[in-house]
């Protein structure tokens, strides 16, 4: 077991919204994908997808499309704290991008009082492939930026890169995720409003949006049709490490684990884990190890707390940039983040294929 390296751990403790303890154990590698039962949602139905054939990994691997990425990570890497102009600009960049794209796009609307600036008007974006599908693979991630006294902040890792690269899934992927408009499992993307803090972070001071959506799909009985909420956070920055939080997701974090090692193999990742400055296992992102002590608050906690079965995306240990004014695009390694969205993209195609399989 590698421990994480401890003087940054303490920075966390300190500074930031991060309890740890340390321990993480090695995962067991299941034989086969197909002898254990992959739990999801809170009627914790089982969806077991088998693995894309060769065929289909070669063909969705192919797919990208980095000028779009880059013009995405553009538009959305300006400073946007909620209630500003540049705030309602990414917000209006972002639907507008999903409509295009013949997604089903709402605002889920409301309002809250926040430290520092008063009431506020935020807005989380929902969009859906299929509004009346009966249950969702969400995935997520936060667009506002923070607030800091005298600063441009613009947080390229937080989270200009991960909400950049679910509009890329949806623009690289538009034709294969086409038939997923009118099936029973489906996609939904969803960008929270007012994750960071304005002051200090709190129970009321952070993840405004999460904490209000929620609240509000438990009080109308739509928690339950969320498979698994994957939410990404602080992607971009070279050699990441990604490691399995939760128990009762451990098998899809091996899914992600399974899907690097045969994308590594073929060579179809790039400038793959060049750097040598990591500290974990510098040969891969996705992590053979959990950790089951860590708690890191972010947008999944009210869901979590719900019961909501989450993959977290965020890499242990953080940038080393996090909530510095270096978080700008000089930090982006454009590889390392087209090597996670090709992974997340067949993650997520492997999963809807898998709901179709079944209900058929
Ligand atoms: C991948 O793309 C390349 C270049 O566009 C093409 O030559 C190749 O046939 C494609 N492979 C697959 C499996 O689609
Ligand atoms: C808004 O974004 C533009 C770039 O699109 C930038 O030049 C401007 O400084 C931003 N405004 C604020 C108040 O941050
Ligand atoms: C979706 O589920 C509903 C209710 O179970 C069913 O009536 C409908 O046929 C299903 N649709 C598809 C496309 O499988
Ligand atoms: C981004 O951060 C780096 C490192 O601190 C700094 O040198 C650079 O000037 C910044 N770039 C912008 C555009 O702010
Ligand atoms: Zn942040």
């Amino acid at each position: 077991m590698f421990p994480i390296q401890l003087p940054r751990l303490s920075q966390y403790l300190w500074t930031l919204c991060v309890h740890l303890v340390i321990a993480t154990f090695l995962l067991t590698v299941a034989d086969s994908f197909n002898e254990q039962d992959y739990l999801v949602g809170r009627k914790q139905v089982t969806h077991n997808p088998s693995e894309l054939s060769d065929a289909q990994f070669l063909e969705y691997s192919n797919l990208s499309d980095k000028q779009h990425m880059r013009e995405a990570i553009r538009n959305i890497l300006v400073p946007r704290v909620v209630g500003t102009g540049n705030h309602t600009i990414v917000r209006q960049y972002i639907v507008q991008s999903l409509r295009d794209l013949g997604w089903h796009v709402e605002l889920n609307s409301f309002h809250d009082t926040a430290p520092i600036v008063g009431a506020l008007h935020f807005h989380n974006i929902i969009a859906t492939l299929n509004p009346q599908a009966e249950r969702f693979l969400v995935l997520a991630c936060h667009y506002d930026s923070k607030y800091m006294e005298n600063v441009a902040f613009l947080g390229a890792t937080d989270s200009a890169v991960p909400c950049a690269m679910l509009l890329n899934l949806a623009k690289v992927l538009q034709e294969q995720l086409e038939p997923f408009k009118n099936t029973n499992v489906s996609l939904m993307l969803l960008f929270f409003d007012g994750e960071e803090a304005f002051e200090q972070w709190g129970p009321k001071d952070s993840i405004y949006g999460a904490r209000h959506l929620a609240k509000l799909w438990q009080d109308q009985g739509k928690l339950d049709r969320i498979d698994l909420l994957v939410l990404l956070d602080l992607l971009g920055a070279p050699d990441p490490a990604f490691y399995s939080f939760f128990a009762n997701t451990e098998l899809w974090h091996m899914r992600l684990m399974a899907l690097e090692t045969r994308l590594s193999q073929r060579g179809l990742l790039q400038r793959y884990m060049s750097s040598g400055v990591s500290q974990h296992d510098p040969t891969r992102y996705f992590q053979p190890q959990a950790t089951r002590s860590a708690y890191i608050e972010d947008d999944h906690i009210p869901f979590l707390q719900r019961n909501v079965p989450i993959l977290h995306l965020i890499p242990m240990p953080f940038p080393s940039v996090w909530h510095t004014p270096d978080d700008n695009e000089s930090v982006i390694d454009y590889a390392t983040t087209e090597n996670l969205a090709l992974i997340v993209r067949l993650f997520t195609l492997e999963y809807l294929h898998g709901g179709v399989a079944q209900t058929k």
